[in-house]
């Protein structure tokens, strides 16, 4: 791993004001995902931070999650796991709900998706409140697993998800 990879990331992630509305500055990780070296370095630093921890399964969290766990899922040898928004997946699910500044949202996970005991890591792109990391973090115990990381490349520190996720091992490339 680049021993600047958090600098290298903050270089190729681009902050877009306004969007998806005035006053949010969006974090865009597609110019990251268009250099094959820092996607590259990204997956295989996550990939080595976790290696010698035995991991069954990496779930990933739509949407940009999954661009980022399925090749670390490949690179661990591990089984890649989608966590979705309501709706969207097709055989029995478990759902957790948590809040957003108006409203709710729900994500779900299949009842069979976690083996029993299963050692699980979930991977992000952006930690922002902590609502989705924690409603992952509660469907993967549900289900039956033990969650053994939580990786994302980047937390916003100033919204302190950290907060929300105590109780797992939580590991950012880089901290803005
Ligand atoms: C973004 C991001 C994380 C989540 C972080 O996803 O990719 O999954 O928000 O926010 P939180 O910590 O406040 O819960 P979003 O819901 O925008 O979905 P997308 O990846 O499908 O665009």
């Amino acid at each position: 791993m680049p021993q600047d990879l958090d600098r290298l990331i903050a270089k190729s992630v681009r902050d877009v004001p306004d969007f998806p509305e005035p006053g949010v500055v969006f974090k865009d990780i597609t110019p990251l995902l268009a250099d094959s070296e820092v996607f590259g370095a990204v997956v295989a630093a996550v990939a080595d931070h976790h290696r010698g921890a035995t991991v069954d399964h990496v779930v990933g969290l739509e949407a940009r999650g999954f661009i980022f766990a399925a090749p670390i899922a490949l690179a661990l040898g591990a089984a890649f796991v989608p966590v979705r928004k309501s709706g969207k997946l097709p055989s029995d699910t478990l759902s957790a709900t948590y809040d957003l500044e108006y409203g709710t949202a729900t994500v779900e996970m299949h009842t069979d998706a976690i083996a029993p005991g299963g050692r699980v890591l979930i991977v992000d792109d952006v930690l922002a409140t902590g609502g989705t990391g924690r409603a992952a973090v509660d469907l993967v115990r549900r289900a039956g697993g033990t969650v053994v990381g939580f990786s994302v490349l980047m937390e916003l520190a100033f919204l302190q998800g950290r907060e929300k996720l105590a109780d797992v091992e939580l590991h950012a490339l880089s901290v803005v």
